[in-house]
């Protein structure tokens, strides 16, 4: 991707976060609501604008590697293997924090998430901020995260001081979540660096939450966390045939296999990608679209249950609520 940075942005943004303001910035995942990590009155101000409750905790984002011990304390070898593997990227770890981190960015608990986002524009103001900013998804609490500067804008309008627009995001969903404070490490939140791809890279098993675990503020455990306002229902391909016989009022049918759908004036078809990476890229981009045409439900068919599509299968599931 060509990106051209605009230094005046640059420059206008670390302004705005040294005086406690927020500024909505791309990364490679989604669009970030920024604020620096050590004001806690910016950092209510996240709160506020995304309606999102406190025991929610941030992920700190920093330019380099070096800037982890600043936040993370006891930080272990095989992250700072996974770090130089996969940063700048899509992978947040999560590690003991260090005593100044505020509670407001941890939820109170005793670890911090942090990444390096892998996006020129996150970079540079990263680079130029010198320091950690925390930045959640840049839609209000349960909502879809957004994946250009035209979702930000409706999530969140005039509650952010600046947007920068840096076109849509590559990677499309949010990182992937490992914590590294157990005896194994832990995928909190699956994202398009899989399982297979952390295991490779550490020789050893890592586990991943499928349930909510007592104790840990996984994300996304809410109900209809990352949904639409329509009616969304996932369905397995062989059910589809069925189901769509009996519609009789406007839906979206949204479908990764090549499959041909009865004729109907009351069905949208979406044809996504049949890679995951390309459907990961559109999902949210589709679902926002979809969710402002009125449609009386949206139908998606299941993907496959493969390691590859397991981040794309976890938000199809909190989409429609099936978690
Ligand atoms: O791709 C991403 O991660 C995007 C971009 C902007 O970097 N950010 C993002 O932030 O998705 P957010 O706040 O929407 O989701 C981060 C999730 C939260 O739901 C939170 O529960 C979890 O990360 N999290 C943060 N710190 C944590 C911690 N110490 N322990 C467990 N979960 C944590
Ligand atoms: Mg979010």
């Amino acid at each position: 991707m060509q990106t051209m940075i605009k230094i005046p942005e640059i420059t206008e943004a670390v302004a705005i976060w040294r005086a406690g303001g927020l500024v909505a910035f791309p990364t490679e995942t989604v669009y970030g609501l920024g604020a620096d990590a050590s004001n806690e009155v910016a950092i209510r101000r996240i709160f506020a604008a995304k309606g999102r409750p406190h025991d929610h905790p941030l992920i700190v984002h920093v330019a380099n590697v070096r800037q982890l011990q600043d936040w993370a304390r006891d930080v272990p070898a095989e992250a700072y293997l996974l770090a130089n593997l996969f940063w700048p990227g899509p992978l947040t770890l999560i590690l003991k924090k260090q005593p100044h981190v505020l509670d407001l960015v941890t939820g109170g608990q005793e670890t911090v998430g942090i990444r390096i986002p892998n996006h020129p524009i996150a970079l540079a103001l990263l680079e130029a901020f010198n320091g950690g900013i925390v930045a959640p998804s840049a839609n209000q609490f349960t909502h879809i995260s957004p994946t250009t500067a035209q979702a930000v804008h409706e999530e969140l309008g005039d509650k952010v001081d600046l947007i920068i627009d840096g076109g849509a995001c590559d990677v499309g969903l949010e990182s992937t979540i490992l914590d590294m404070t157990g005896p194994v490490p832990r995928i909190l939140r699956p994202g398009m660096i899989t399982a297979e791809a952390i295991t490779a890279a550490l020789g050893s098993v890592v586990s991943v939450t499928r349930k909510e675990v007592p104790g840990i503020r996984a994300p996304g455990m809410h109900h209809l966390h990352y949904a639409p306002t329509t009616k969304t229902i996932l369905l397995h391909s062989a059910q589809l045939p069925a189901y769509l016989k009996m519609i009789n009022q406007r839906v979206a049918v949204v479908t990764y296999s090549q499959m041909t759908l009865p004729i109907n004036t009351f069905i949208t078809h979406i044809q996504m990608p049949t890679t995951p990476i390309q459907y990961a890229h559109d999902l949210y981009r589709v679902l926002r679209e979809l969710d402002h045409q009125q449609f009386h439900q949206i139908i998606i068919e299941a993907v496959p249950e493969t390691s590859e599509w397991a981040a794309i299968r976890d938000r199809l599931f909190r989409a429609s609520g099936s978690v």
